[in-house]
């Protein structure tokens, strides 16, 4: 096992990807500071959009190093990590994560796992590790070995920590304001409660978290967007794809990982007075073009 850990640790540092078994689940890890390894991730899971995903720390003090810590992560870090519990705060301004990771949003989900394995690639990697559950989009999350191998057979470097103990995802609790419970799991309300010595909300299942785009939290450019441009107006910033000139290029090459990985940075980077709006060429469906266009769209209808 020593000899597939050295392994699967230099998989994710070379910007592979690397499934792993957690307490709850088995997870399709990257490395969360590399946005192509994140987009890979998608790709492979088939995502249609572009959700945020936890990112997983050896330890609490990684985890402060990228989020605004605050007293209620303060109080239940030392309960509840390594263990089944994900954090949602926000993100540091200075933070080294891919945007992709949070999906434009300005917060990151982040969790200390407990499973001795899962504890050995992150302290051996030496890097925070991106990871959703290692299932392909719409099918159910895999607790054994075996799950993740039926899925994505030899695409996927599989370390076999036979059977997860809780077989259910971790609790995804909100802490940028008062507590919510996003996605309920192992860590229940009531043990939350007790420990923050405070009332905690469940959110609505899945309100928060299906449509990413329509949270008022996440990322819109605050200039009008116009899609399938082929130039730029007057006024306006052009973000190419392929062989094309313009103000930034998502992927000269039309590679589309790494439109994805760019895709959040560049739209930050063009939200300038200076333009009058953001033109964005053609991006191809098939794919990741998928959630890049389905991103897009969300940007480009907007009110402003
Ligand atoms: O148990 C688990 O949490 C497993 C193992 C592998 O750690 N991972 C997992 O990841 O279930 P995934 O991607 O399948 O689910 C992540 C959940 C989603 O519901 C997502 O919307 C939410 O966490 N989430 C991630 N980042 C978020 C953020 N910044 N704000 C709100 N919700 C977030
Ligand atoms: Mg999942």
């Amino acid at each position: 096992m020593n000899e597939l850990l050295t392994q699967a640790a230099t998989r994710l540092l070379s910007g592979g990807l690397v499934s792993f078994p957690t307490e709850t689940v088995y997870g399709l890890g990257a490395n969360a500071r590399d946005g192509k390894a994140v987009a890979a991730i998608y790709a492979l899971k088939g995502r249609p959009q572009f959700n945020p995903l936890i990112v997983h720390f050896a330890q609490a003090a990684d985890a402060q190093k990228e989020t605004e810590w605050n007293a209620r992560a303060e109080k239940l870090a030392p309960l509840f990590w390594p263990g089944p519990l994900t954090l949602v705060l926000p993100r540091k301004r200075d933070s080294s994560l891919s945007l992709l990771v949070s999906a434009g949003l300005d917060t990151l989900a982040v969790r200390v796992p407990a499973h001795p394995l899962a504890q050995s690639l992150l302290e051996k990697a030496g890097i925070p590790v991106a990871a959703p559950s290692a299932n392909r989009s719409g099918r159910v999350s895999p607790t054994r070995a075996s799950h993740v191998r039926a899925e994505f057979g030899d695409d996927v470097l599989v370390l076999d920590g036979g059977d997860c103990a809780v077989g259910l995802e971790s609790t995804v609790l909100d802490l940028t304001g008062s507590p919510r419970i996003l996605r309920p799991g192992s860590v229940t309300r009531e043990m939350l409660e007790e420990s923050l010595d405070e009332s905690v909300a469940v959110a609505e299942p899945g309100a928060a978290i299906a449509a990413p785009g329509m949270l008022k939290s996440h990322y819109a450019p605050s200039l009008p967007v116009r899609l399938n441009a082929r130039e730029a107006r007057s006024g306006e910033a052009l973000l190419a794809f392929g062989p094309h000139a313009g103000t930034l290029n998502l992927s000269e090459s039309g590679d589309l990982a790494e439109a994805a990985s760019r895709l959040f940075a560049c739209l930050r980077e063009l939200d300038k007075p200076e333009f009058s709006g953001i033109a964005v060429m053609e991006i191809p469906s098939g794919g990741l073009g998928e959630a890049i266009n389905d991103r897009l769209k969300r940007a480009a209808a907007r009110d402003k």
